[in-house]
Formats: C-alpha cells, structure tokens, sequence
C-alpha cells in the first residue's frame, strides 16, 4: 500500500470526498536506438482522496510524477491500473458524453493558457464565449454582470478589449482562469500556477490562490514552491517516484517529531526546516548534498528511497527496505508515512 490520502485532516474535509482515486498505475515507455525499450512507472500505486473546499498540495522533484497525477485525475491520459471515482461515478468507465460533462466540472488550470486562446477574441468574448457554453441560462444581461464580476476578480476589468497578442503571460493565464471560473467547476488542478512568473505576477497569482480557497474551492494545488504551499494549502502529499511516500496537514509541514527523510530533504533544500525544526537525526546528515535518483535506479520492490537514504543504514534495516514496500502508518492525526521508520519507536529513530 502507498501512503493514505484518505484520512480528513482539517474541517474542511468532513464530507464525502470529491474525487477518490486507489492503485493508480502508470508507465510509460520510450524507445531509443541507444537505450532500447526503457519503461517509466510515472505512478507506483497512488491512492488519493481530495474533499470538498480543501487544498491539497502535491509536492516533490521534477519528474515525481506531479503531472501525470493531475492528468490522470481527470482522465486526460489513461492508466494502466486502478480507478477514480468522482463524485461518486467511475471516471474511466464514463461514456465520452458524459466525460465531457463532467469536464465543465473538473478543470486543469494554469498550464500552456496561451494555447487556448483565441487570437482574434477579445478578452470579454472569450469569458462570453466560456458563458455562453456552460451557463445557458444566463440571459445577455445576465451574461455581461458575471463577465464584468469574473474580469474584476482575476484584475482584467481595464483589459477587456484587448487581444491575447497584447496581454502579458501572467494577463493570458488569468484569462485562462476567468474562463474556467465561469463554468463553475467543483475541482480545480492547478499544475505549477506560479512557476515562470515574474515576481509581480507571482505575487497577483498567490493572491488569486489565496482568494480561491477563501471562496471553499476545491484544489489540487501542484508545486515544488513549500513556501507557497505551506501558506495555502490544508494538507500536503508528497511524491517520489511515483508514490506518495508522505502525507502531512500543512500546518506540520517542518513542524512535526517525524517527517519521511526525502521530505526532510526536500525541505532543507528549501530551507523551510532550520536548525531548531530539523529533528536530531537528519541534523547529523547535513552538509551532504545529494542528487535527485534516476527514476531507474529505485526499487519497485522496496522503498523508492532505499538507495538515497540515510536513515536506513543507521538502523540497520535497510536490507528491508530494498525488497520491501513500506506501508502508510499513521504517527500523528492526519499525519501518514511510508516508511519502516515509521514503525518504530521515535527513540531509537533520533
Ligand atoms: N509522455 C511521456 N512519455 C514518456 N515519459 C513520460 C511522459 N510524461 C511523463 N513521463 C515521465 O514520467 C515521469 C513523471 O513525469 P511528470 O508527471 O511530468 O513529473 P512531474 O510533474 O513531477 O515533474 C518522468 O520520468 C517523465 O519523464
Ligand atoms: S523505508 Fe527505509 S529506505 Fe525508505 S525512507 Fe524509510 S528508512 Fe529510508
Ligand atoms: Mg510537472
């Protein structure tokens, strides 16, 4: 089993979860005339939850498998194995009709927004055009107030005459986004919202975030950026790959007595856990700086860690975990590690 995502962490998280995915499996395979045939498990076995008005955060390195999650939970690629449930309904199993549907209801946002612009609309007829095919009750009238609303909200109101030739990066990713908020979707996927971004835009971005969570929208908030996920959302998962090894309330992350040893380095190289956070043990790890490991190199088997990790040698049983997949064990409410660590008094792991 893979860490549990399926265990409320914070108020908002009472209800039914929106979207429910278990086993998620997913390779990809690449053919070169130097390497041959090379198989890639984006996602080892992912099991997720995500419940209404709540911000999960999905963090870890390049190449983790961030987006193909995302992707996955809105069946915009397919999977080899496992299941999504949204809303109760089987996503994989949903006739093309109903798929389209419910895509009004599930959205990817942030990314490659320049690419579904029309070039010779403005910015009003495209949030018009978004309007007029998810809201066909809404009457001219009713139409004009909800654009002149939407453009207020994502700061576009002086920019609604305009072309996507003369709006900046930042302009065409909060058309993207006043698009997406006029159908209403129940789920937002936001991959890397403020990655590439100047500093002012940034800025506007993380305020527009903030601002969406405040309205108790549902969010799977994509990012390696721990200072921004620690300021937004409510629970964390983070990936290796293609696993996710760690699930933690955000207000623990850098926080809590045990953390998973990746997403202590992760931290530290985010400089989030200082010396007074750092828990003693991987205090005594410091100063050595270590590579990201070839996806190649882990072991399905075992802990994806294994060959990186320290903690394992000083406790003698990293023979464990190189043939055997560590479950989920939950060491504080909400707060779930795959780890062998985990299992052990925190004692004899300091
Ligand atoms: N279309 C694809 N073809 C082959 N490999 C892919 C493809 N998409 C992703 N991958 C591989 O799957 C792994 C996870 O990728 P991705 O989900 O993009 O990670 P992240 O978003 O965390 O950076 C990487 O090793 C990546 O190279
Ligand atoms: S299961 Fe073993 S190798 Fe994996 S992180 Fe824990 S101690 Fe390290
Ligand atoms: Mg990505």
């Amino acid at each position: 089993m893979n860490a549990r995502a399926d265990e409320p962490a914070s108020a908002a998280t009472v209800a039914a979860p929106i979207l429910s995915a278990r086993g998620l499996v997913k390779r990809f395979r690449t053919r070169s005339l130097v390497r041959g045939v090379r198989e890639t498990r984006a996602l080892d076995g992912v099991d997720i939850d995500v419940f209404p008005g709540e911000v999960v955060a999905l963090i870890g390195e390049s190449g983790s498998g961030k987006t193909t999650l995302g992707k996955v939970l809105l069946r915009l690629t397919t999977i080899d194995a496992g299941s999504v449930t949204l809303l109760g309904q089987d996503l994989f199993a949903m006739p093309r009709g109903e798929l389209r549907r419910a895509r009004r209801d599930f959205q990817m946002v942030f990314q490659n927004q320049t690419a579904n612009l029309h070039p010779k609309m403005s910015v009003q007829q495209m949030v018009d055009e978004s309007l007029r095919l998810h809201r066909p009750d809404l009457d001219a009238t009713g139409r004009q107030a909800r654009i002149d609303e939407l453009l207020g909200r994502v700061g576009l109101t002086a920019r609604s005459g305009q072309r996507p030739a003369s709006l900046s990066g930042g302009e065409r990713r909060r058309v993207g986004l006043a698009r997406i908020l006029a159908t209403k979707p129940r789920l937002i996927v936001a991959d890397e919202p403020t990655s590439g971004l100047d500093a002012a835009i940034k800025l506007s971005t993380i305020q527009l975030l903030k601002e969406l969570k405040e309205e108790a929208m549902t969010y799977l908030l994509i990012s390696h950026d721990l200072g921004l996920v620690r300021r937004i959302a409510d629970r964390v998962l983070v990936m290796l790959h293609g696993r996710i090894i760690e699930q933690v309330p955000a207000r623990l992350l850098g926080e809590t007595e045990f953390h998973h040893p990746y997403t202590h380095r992760l931290m530290r190289a985010a400089d989030l856990d200082d010396d007074r956070r750092a828990p003693p043990r991987e205090r005594r790890d410091e100063g050595r700086a270590r590579e990201p490991l070839p996806i190649e190199s882990s072991v399905h088997g075992g802990c994806v860690y294994a060959a990186d990790c320290q903690l394992a040698p000083r406790l003698g049983i990293l023979p464990r975990c190189a043939v055997e997949r560590p479950a989920s064990v939950e060491v504080g409410r909400g707060h779930w590690v795959a780890c062998f660590g985990a299992e052990l008094p925190p004692e004899d792991v300091r």
